[in-house]
């Protein structure tokens, strides 16, 4: 098994770069990097039938993964979450193939596992040692993990209003935190900030390529698991937009691969009432995103006023045909007690949230209750449970 890693290509100007020295977006445009493989060559030596054998983590598509070499992969298990059939909340709400996708089963409780796994590998074999981040919280915690696990020094800034489970799991893992007064964009200015004075390297959100290869690993699963299918409905919590991203990207790659012969999935972004720059930018037609005054969320991991890979986010939504909405606090806290009573799985209100969103998405009109729907749990409610109180 190996890396077909070929180079790295900006998601806007075309600018490409060698994937094996540091980088992190594109220097001629300021743009996102994607990670580009030769999948040609993946195409003919990978049948996806052989990876049933595999390990039971992200890491068994490692062929189109970034790290060329096995010691460098730092894993904790990360990934092959399971996409539980939601019967029951299937029944309430009259959908025949309702699936959560719970990746609050992952190391550290969240989605993050995967991209923290990826990018802190990854960083490892291009011989960084010290790495910061500005989170809003879930990130954090798996960066500290996975820097804890792999050897690696982890810088943390986050909100002072972030939740006290990620505050503590920084600590746990030994990371550096720094507390913020002010909102996750604040925090990544004094990150960037520090990461020049000190010489650390900074993983932003979308900032360096290697997160969002992680979480694409999210859609080869979906589609391994869908017995190589997409599903009709995709809904997902954003915030940066590195999931959606990562999906939307895992699926274009699946089509080169000849593992998918089509992609029938629309993608459904939902943010908070009080945080909504994709949404506004979605309906207003626009290519980027204006920052969100103000931004207000309960969910922090959706508290999120700007993103780097707002137009990225706005492609995957338009070209899978999807959309964008939001709801409120209250609704998504709603939407983690229903799902918890009727699932057993205890989301985050960031999971609670695509509960919420598919309710007007079936009221609308939008969604057809016949679909296959897939709702993404990014977290475990267990790191809210002052939110959720
Ligand atoms: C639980 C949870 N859900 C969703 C998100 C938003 O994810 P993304 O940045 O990929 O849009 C985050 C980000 O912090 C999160 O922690």
């Amino acid at each position: 098994m190996k890396s077909y890693l070929s180079h790295l290509e900006c998601t806007s100007c075309g600018e490409t770069y060698i994937a094996d020295e540091p980088n992190r977006v594109c220097v001629a445009c300021g743009k996102v990097l994607y990670a580009r493989y030769d999948l040609a060559s993946v195409r003919n030596k990978l049948n996806r039938n052989l990876l049933a054998g595999r390990a039971n983590n992200m890491w068994r598509y490692r062929e189109v993964m970034p790290v060329r070499r096995e010691e460098n992969i730092v894993t904790l298990g990360e990934g092959i979450t399971p996409l539980l059939k939601a019967l029951n909340l299937g029944n309430q709400l009259g959908c025949d193939s309702l699936y959560i996708k719970d990746e609050g089963l992952n190391p550290t409780g969240s989605f993050k596992a995967r991209g923290l796994s990826a990018a802190v590998s990854k960083a490892k074999e291009l011989g960084l040692t010290r790495i910061t981040m500005p989170s809003a919280g879930n990130a954090a915690g798996a960066m500290a993990a996975y820097c804890s696990h792999g050897g690696l020094e982890a810088h943390v800034f986050m909100p002072k209003d972030a939740p006290i489970a990620n505050r503590q799991e920084c600590d746990a893992f030994g990371a550096r935190v720094t507390l913020v007064d002010g909102l996750i964009s604040d925090a990544g200015r004094i990150s960037r900030e520090k990461a020049a004075e000190m010489g650390l390297f900074d993983v932003s959100t979308l900032q360096e390529p290697y997160r969002v290869e992680g979480k694409k690993t999210m859609g080869y699963e979906i589609v391994e698991q869908l017995a190589w299918s997409t599903p009709d409905v995709i809904v997902y919590p954003t915030g940066g937009g590195t999931g959606i991203v990562g999906i939307w990207k895992a699926f274009g790659e699946m089509m080169e691969l000849g593992w998918l012969d089509k992609v029938t999935t629309r993608m459904f972004s939902v943010q908070a009432e009080g945080c909504a720059p994709i949404v506004r930018a979605f309906h207003n037609g626009e290519q980027y995103a204006e920052p969100w005054e103000n931004a207000q969320t309960k969910a922090s991991g959706m508290r999120v006023p700007s993103a780097i890979g707002d137009y990225l986010i706005l492609e995957a939504l338009r070209e899978s045909g999807g959309s964008a909405l939001t709801v409120s606090d209250d609704e998504m806290i709603e939407a983690v007690r229903d799902m918890a009573k009727a699932e057993g799985v205890y989301a985050a209100p960031e999971g609670g949230a695509t509960l919420a969103a598919l309710r007007k998405l079936l009221e609308s009109g939008q969604v057809d209750p016949s679909m296959s729907i897939v709702l993404m749990n990014t977290g475990a409610a267990y790191k809210y449970l002052e939110v959720l109180a």
